[in-house]
């Protein structure tokens, strides 16, 4: 199929997926969300993220057992998981957000990371809890665990939402960890390509 308009054929299938009453019908619609020559295929649905990100809550307002915490989300793509992980914890959260430099329009990590944008917390005698969306060679969190250590934290741990094990190159302790995936590329719930698709609900594979 030959589309011109793929920004109005990806709005039609946004609107059937938000109205979406039947999960097996979204797989398909996804299908149809071929503008840039991308297909799409549902990996983890939104109500298996859901039940996810319910057992991390519980297993981190386990461990913390009413401690104030500071939870630093990796933008931009960890900022829909946190939405849904702070509203399940039951502990005095504050929130910060640092961002490091990202894939752009790659599907592979250029290697070197940057801060792009700086923390404004106070990192130091805190407890801080990293929020990743997903771990792939590990470059960006062992940087990151690097730089917030130097800021001398009472405790530093990690939570990430997928760990792509098979890709990894720099190993780095995954204290909280939702799922572990292939090596494909992924997008939804968060995580784009190229900026596209973090609002899709569920977590997708992208194909050739
Ligand atoms: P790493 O430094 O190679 O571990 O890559 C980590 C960052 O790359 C993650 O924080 C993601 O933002 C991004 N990333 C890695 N794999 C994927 C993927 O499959 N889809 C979208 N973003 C990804
Ligand atoms: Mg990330």
């Amino acid at each position: 199929m030959l589309v011109q308009d793929t920004s109005a054929l990806e709005r039609i299938a946004i609107k059937f997926i938000r109205n979406d009453t039947n999960p097996g019908e979204s797989s398909k619609l996804y299908g149809i969300m071929c503008c840039c020559k991308h297909q799409l295929e549902i990996f983890i649905s939104h109500e298996e993220i859901a039940r996810s990100v319910a057992r991390l809550a519980s297993e981190i307002n386990h461990d913390y057992g009413g401690k104030a915490l500071l939870l630093i989300g990796v933008l931009k793509g960890s900022f829909v998981f946190m939405a849904d992980l702070i509203r399940q914890l039951g502990l005095p959260v504050e929130m910060d957000f640092i961002r490091l430099s990202s894939y752009g329009a790659a599907r592979e990590s250029s290697g070197k990371v940057k801060v792009i944008q700086r923390l404004s917390a106070s990192v130091k005698g805190r407890d801080v809890l990293i929020i990743e969306d997903i771990v792939d060679t590990g470059g960006t969190i062992s940087f990151l665990l690097d730089y917030l250590k130097r800021k001398k934290p009472a405790s530093l741990r990690l939570c990430a939402l997928m760990d792509k094990p098979s890709r990894r190159q720099i190993s780095v302790p995954i204290d909280y960890l939702g799922f572990t995936v292939p090596d494909k590329f992924i997008v939804g719930y968060g995580l784009d390509f190229d900026e596209k698709f973090r609002y899709l609900p569920d977590i997708c594979f992208v194909g050739d």
